[in-house]
């Protein structure tokens, strides 16, 4: 007689059930449905992405693209070439992953045992510290001090007493600031591996990737979904020595990245002047989209080296969200300790900006609005 069958309960890792479920956001044809709105109306501000898409050629190359019945080459060869020349480091400095999303989880499984310490600087980026959960670390929080500056001594002190890997993210998400050398150099003489996200690096054109020559427990993560605009496609790369890479290789999957992936991200490089147009586009957007908050007065943005920015509100940001949201501008509110009166805005094309602030002004309280006349 065979025993009673074991609960599945029992069987899942501890770690695994504790974790809370990632709360997918809506799509946008969904949201814009509720609030009874043309989704090509409405303006997604939320996820940083580029509204432009990508370059001509990349769809080009996406419609001639053939061996789809194959397999993609593993280790991205011809893409590795083209991004060698891009950042000027050398194919075997670089490996490509499915997002900067999957380079994260692929750094924690090289250096996170069990119960180990990584630290992040909050507020900042929410995956490295999801990423470590999921592979049962621990998460330090240093906070980061006025301006968002980085506790230098503080993180000493994590590294001092075992963390494993620090997670510096510049342009910071969402604050929307740079690292500085002051901040990154005593971190890096330490010798432990330090991570800088540079998910947002074009946007700022300010790079720490030429001191891996120099450190090796520093690894740079980039994107395709931000500038290149091809967020839909899952495709980034990280940049690191060779032993860091050896590392990683060993725990990557075979197959990581698609086929349409490699593609597109080869031809999007190949297209500089769209990328170069793209970028003049958003970076005068940036500046316009500032200047037209501050006369507006109803948010106030910190300075940006992103494609977004971190704005305070008056008071209410989930309601100013909400509002947003039901006139079809959608943006990210964080109820998180510092930024929970902050609204974080990408930076849309004009006629994206100009819906923001129609809205911005339709939902402002009257009082605020009368004040605004007379003064
Ligand atoms: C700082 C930062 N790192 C990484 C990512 C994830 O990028 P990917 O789309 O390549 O996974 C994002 C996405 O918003 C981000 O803001």
């Amino acid at each position: 007689m065979p025993n009673r069958p074991r609960n599945i309960d029992s069987y899942y890792r501890p770690h695994v059930r504790e974790l809370e479920p990632y709360v997918p956001p809506e799509a946008l044809e969904i949201l814009a449905y509720r609030a009874g709105f043309d989704p090509a109306h409405a303006s997604k501000l939320d996820f940083n992405e580029n509204p432009y898409g990508p370059s001509p050629r990349v769809m080009e190359a996406l419609a001639s693209m053939t061996n789809v019945h194959l397999y993609p080459d593993p280790i991205a060869g011809e893409l590795r070439e083209e991004l060698a020349a891009y950042t000027s480091m050398d194919p075997e400095e670089i490996l490509i992953g499915s997002g900067a999303d999957e380079l994260i989880s692929l750094v924690v499984s090289v250096f996170v045992e069990p119960g180990d310490a990584v630290v992040d600087l909050t507020p900042t980026y929410s995956m490295y510290g999801g990423v470590t959960l999921q592979h049962a670390g621990r998460v330090v929080h240093v906070p980061r001090g006025d301006d968002w500056k980085v506790d230098v001594p503080a993180v000493l002190a994590e590294i001092e007493r075992g963390a494993k890997i620090v997670w510096v993210c510049s342009p910071n998400n969402p604050t929307g600031g740079l690292a500085t050398e002051e901040e990154i150099m005593p971190l890096l003489e330490t010798g432990a591996p330090v991570v800088l996200d540079e998910a947002y690096f074009e946007f700022s054109r300010h790079t720490f990737a030429p001191l891996i020559r120099m450190y090796p427990n520093l690894i740079v993560l980039r994107t395709f979904s931000k500038l290149a605009g091809l967020a839909g496609l899952r495709i980034a790369y990280m940049l690191a020595n060779r032993d860091i890479l050896d590392q990683a290789h060993k725990v990557k999957l075979p197959f990581n990245t698609t086929l349409a992936g490699q593609v597109a991200a080869t031809a999007a490089l190949r297209d500089r002047a769209y990328l170069a147009a793209n970028l003049d586009a958003l970076l005068a957007e940036r500046q316009r989209l500032v200047t037209l908050l501050r006369e507006q007065g109803e948010l106030d943005p910190y300075p940006s080296a992103a494609n977004f920015l971190l704005c305070r509100t008056s008071g209410d940001a989930p309601g100013l969200h909400r509002a947003l949201a039901a006139r079809g501008v959608y943006v990210r509110h964080f109820p998180k300790p510092r930024i929970d009166d902050c609204l974080r805005i990408s930076v849309g094309r004009p006629e994206d900006t100009d819906r923001l602030l129609a809205v911005l002004e339709e939902v402002r309280p009257a009082a605020r609005r009368a004040e605004a006349v007379r003064a």
